[in-house]
């Protein structure tokens, strides 16, 4: 088993071990003026390349700190396992106009209802007294994915793991990336 394949499995293990609370995650991004912004999401998955898969809104912040910087880092906390994943990444917004549609797509078919009903409904931030009750959709059906809807793609280079089920505590940062080989490295927690 290469670095990479073994970091994956480990974090799945954690991601999928009390769903859907073990699979929210905080993402970090940079603001305007530089500053920190962070906000909890749902990690859908974990692909085999490690690539992070979240679901989002185009109208966010977010999505518009994204498009000026696309660094960021992800941060998964397993209650369950004791662990502490930090995904360094870079986002690929795959919005309505992308290529990669099929990949949008799926994710919106396998979103529940409930999910869905925030892409149908005002986008976040807004003065809420300017939408009447009407306006907020508690779930969607549409079989097809909306304009807003945005599948965040994370490309990670770095996987920072800290097991804190044992003492002393256990870490590791696997990185690599850009198709070259991935490393582990142990470092003092
Ligand atoms: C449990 C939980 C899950 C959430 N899941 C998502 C999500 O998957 N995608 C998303 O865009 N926002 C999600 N949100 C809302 C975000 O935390 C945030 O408030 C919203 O996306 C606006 O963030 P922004 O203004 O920083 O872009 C979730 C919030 C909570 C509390």
């Amino acid at each position: 088993m290469n670095f990479l394949e073994e970091a994956v499995t480990r974090a799945r293990r954690a991601l999928l071990a009390a769903p859907p609370t073990s699979q929210w995650v905080q993402v970090a991004t940079l603001g305007p003026e530089g500053a920190a912004r962070v906000r909890t999401v749902v990690l859908h998955e974990i692909g085999d390349d490690g690539t992070l898969s979240i679901a989002t809104d185009d109208a966010s912040e977010k999505v518009r700190a994204l498009r000026q910087d696309p660094r960021a880092e992800v941060l998964l906390l397993s209650r369950e396992h004791l662990e502490q994943w930090r995904f360094s990444v870079r986002f690929e917004i795959v919005d309505a106009k992308a290529p990669e549609q099929d990949e949008r797509r799926a994710l919106w078919k396998r979103m529940p209802p409930r999910e869905k009903g925030y892409y149908v409904s005002p986008p976040a931030g807004r003065d809420r007294s300017s939408y009447p009750a009407s306006a907020f959709h508690a779930e969607a059906h549409e079989p097809e994915p909306v304009e807003r809807f945005v599948f965040l793609r994370g490309v990670p280079h770095a996987i920072d793991l800290l097991d804190v089920s044992r003492t002393p505590h256990d870490r590791f940062i696997y990185s690599g990336g850009a198709d070259g080989p991935w490393s582990r490295r142990a470092v003092t927690p």
